[in-house]
């Protein structure tokens, strides 16, 4: 077979060549013998730092991984596996599946396919509503496994309980907390206006030197959840969770904050009235919106002129795209500095 073959001094570099240009054999691992290495590769090539050896023996065949469609290969036809979502979200243990109207009839087989695939999942759900109402919340339906919607996400160096249809919560997100979070300052305060189970709350607390960070969520099953995550992650010395509406609560605040998140992308704007007063001059707000791409830098202006009618000017740092609520519209966020 044809092989790269090289000192063990040189393996990384030629590794690297091979990846680089795509000559690695997919189901072959390379093989060491006296101080020497044999890479697998698909075709004759001049490999800089490496012999091409047509060897007479076999390297060792690499564990071919069971896929989707092998599983299903004898359920689905050709059209039905093209069907199959690309992406699935996972939450703790639980894998929520999209599956099509057309596929209905199967989607018992194709969650089996799923579950059988992945160790770490216990549960196979699908979407059965949009996240919908003031709550935010949504409906799914179980297809097999461990008959539970509640489960403990890892994100972040934190962990999330959580039941899917109780509280809002998206894993999807993960990425986006966490960039909050690195901006967050030694010392700073920051209130979280609308904290679902808390993971905004808990990622900062783990992952910055902020003094205190303050969530306020009007759900109270997804209120109770935050209580039982801001203790599970043993963050009650940083972390303070208020129950109730956000109009309400947070005129009571007495200090105003360096920062103040607010994932409300559905309405939160209606709330920067309430927001604005509580944060300090030079401090941050990061406001949540769904955008269609084109209307993203009208929709800044939009809200900077709002924010100077309520007699709080604020300069817009950044505007972020961080998620995708359909086709070409976009979950943005906008990094707003009162000035
Ligand atoms: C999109 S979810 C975000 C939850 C959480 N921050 C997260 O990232 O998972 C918005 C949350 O705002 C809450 N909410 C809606 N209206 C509110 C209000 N007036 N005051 C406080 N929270 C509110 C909803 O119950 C929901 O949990």
């Amino acid at each position: 077979m044809l092989t790269a073959y090289t000192s063990l001094q040189n393996a990384q570099k030629v590794k690297e060549y091979l990846q680089k240009k795509d000559l690695f054999h997919p189901h072959f691992l390379p093989l060491k013998e006296m101080g020497f290495i044999y890479f697998p590769i698909i075709k004759k090539a001049k490999i800089p730092n490496a012999e091409v050896i047509n060897t007479k023996f076999l390297l060792p065949q690499r564990e071919k991984k069971e896929t989707i469609e092998d599983i299903l290969k004898d359920k689905l036809s050709k059209k039905q596996f093209s069907l199959l979502p690309q992406s699935q979200e996972i939450v703790g243990n639980i894998m929520i599946l999209e599956i099509p109207e057309e596929l209905k009839d199967k989607e018992k087989d194709i969650a089996e396919a799923y579950l059988a695939l992945n160790k770490n999942i216990t549960t196979i759900v699908k979407k059965e509503k949009m996240h919908s109402g003031e709550y935010r919340t949504r409906k799914v339906k179980i297809l097999c496994g461990k008959k539970t919607k509640e489960t403990t996400h890892l994100e972040n160096g934190v962990r999330i309980k959580l039941h899917l249809e109780k509280v809002y919560f998206s894993a999807r997100s993960g990425g986006e907390r966490l960039r909050i979070s690195r901006q967050v300052k030694k010392g700073e305060n920051v209130l979280v206006m609308f904290s679902g189970a808390a993971p905004f709350p808990l990622v900062i607390a783990r992952g910055s030197e902020a003094k205190h960070i303050y969530g306020v969520e009007l759900n109270p099953l997804g209120h109770k959840y935050a209580i039982d995550n801001v203790n599970l992650n043993n963050l009650q010395e940083k972390v303070t969770v208020h129950l109730g509406d956000a109009r309400k609560v947070v005129p009571k605040f007495r200090q105003q904050f360096n920062r103040i998140v607010m994932p409300l992308p559905k309405t939160g704007e209606e709330f920067l009235g309430v927001a604005l007063p509580k944060v300090k001059k030079g401090g941050m707000i990061h406001l949540y919106q769904f955008l269609e791409e084109s209307n993203i830098n009208k929709h800044a202006r939009v809200i900077a002129s709002m924010c100077k009618r309520l007699k709080y000017p604020v300069r817009i740092v950044r505007k972020v795209k961080c998620g995708q609520f359909s086709p070409g519209t976009f979950r943005v966020c906008f990094d707003m500095k009162k000035i």
